[in-house]
């Protein structure tokens, strides 16, 4: 079944409108979606047609009347209609790539366009209207609203976008904005394409793709920088591996490896409260020690704290000579360094065994 969307509005000649051309109008013919426009008018009682009235309390402008509007929902939406039914509004959450998804992925949308000052409050309430706002400034209608939400939901439908990875690597989809693009030709004003992207090489393009929408991200858009960021498999297992180096003896007493692993900011809180540098943290050649630590660690979980910062957390169990310590485990990793990830805090706190007291 695809995707069905009913609009409310007093403008109907205003739909499709946009979503009638391009990527939009060629999915509506191709059936990828279907779109009922109705005109919230017909459902007035009076000889005049009229939907809206003036604001109780006084004020300006006028108000959506909510027993014509609710005549309107009831018959394009009826109480088992699995769609979410939506009023588009300034005073609404803003519409984000998560909740366009979150759309795509369902039956359709029941979308309501307001007109006037507003709609009365208790059909927003009686008939469980959602209000979604695109964005912090004010419209005249609900018409062009409804079209950029539903824009972006139809892209996303099954079989709508020719290059389906295309829509993965987008602005919003991994938490960053998008990197730059460039195409032919490959000088244009004396402006040359960066050497990265002529190179060739596919890891260093990922890398450098990853790098430019982190910056740019941060720059622009500091909020969405705070937003956390899926990790892929191949950071997860790296991670893990990073993590678990600390616990064997050939990588954690290997001071090459180790020096690359702390971060110049690297500091740890031992199990003893006390804080140690990286340089601390160093042994000297030959200085080898063994190190008897349960593997894999246990009860390991990944934390991504934002775009760039992972927190690993876990439980170790180390044997020194007879006794056993178990301690929670806190590591802070941030992309780098070259091993992929550098380690930026670790923290341990004894586990208390209850059963022994100690
Ligand atoms: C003039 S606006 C009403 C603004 C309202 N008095 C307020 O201050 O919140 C008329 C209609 O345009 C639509 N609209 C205006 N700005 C919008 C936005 N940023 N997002 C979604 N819909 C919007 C809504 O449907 C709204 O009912």
């Amino acid at each position: 079944m695809s995707f069905k969307a009913s609009v409310l509005t007093l403008y109907p000649d205003m739909f499709p409108g946009t979503l009638g051309q391009a990527l939009a109008g060629k999915a509506l013919t191709s059936g990828a979606w279907s779109l009922e426009v109705t005109q919230i008018r017909d459902f007035a009682t009076d000889r005049h047609r009229s939907v809206d009235d003036t604001p109780a309390g006084g004020g300006a402008g006028m108000v959506l009347r909510p027993d014509i509007l609710a005549r309107a929902v009831d018959h394009v939406s009826p109480a088992d209609d699995q769609r979410p039914r939506l009023l588009m509004s300034p005073r609404g959450k803003t519409l984000t790539q998560q909740m366009v998804r979150d759309l795509a992925a369902g039956p359709g949308a029941v979308i309501i366009c307001g007109r006037f000052e507003g709609v009365d409050e208790r059909v927003i309430e009686a008939r469980q209207l959602t209000e979604v706002s695109i964005g912090d400034y004010v419209l005249s209608g609900g018409e062009v609203a409804a079209q950029v939400l539903l824009d972006a939901v139809i892209r996303l439908l099954p079989g709508v976008m020719g290059n389906a990875q295309s829509g993965l690597t987008e602005s919003f989809e991994t938490g960053l904005l998008e990197h730059p693009h460039y195409t032919r030709p490959a000088e244009w004003e004396g402006r040359t394409i960066p050497d990265v992207l002529t190179s060739g090489n596919h890891a260093k393009i990922e890398d450098w793709r990853r790098e430019q929408s982190e910056t740019l991200t941060k720059a622009r858009r500091p909020d969405l920088a705070c937003v956390t960021v899926p990790l892929t498999e191949a950071d997860r297992s790296d991670l893990e591996r990073l993590e678990t180096s600390l616990w064997v003896a050939e990588s954690r007493f290997n001071n090459t490896y180790m020096d690359a692993i702390f971060a110049a900011d690297f500091i740890e809180f031992g199990c003893s409260g006390r804080r140690y540098k990286r340089d601390e943290l160093l042994f000297s050649a030959g200085e080898r020690q063994e190190i008897e630590a349960r593997l894999p660690l246990a009860n390991l979980h990944l934390h991504p704290l934002d775009a760039t910062t992972v927190q690993v957390s876990y439980v170790s169990e180390v044997r020194y000579g007879e006794a056993v310590q178990r301690c929670n485990r806190s590591s802070i990793w941030s992309r780098g360094g070259k091993h992929g990830w550098q380690l930026r805090f670790h923290q341990g706190t004894p586990v208390f065994d209850a059963e022994r007291n100690v």
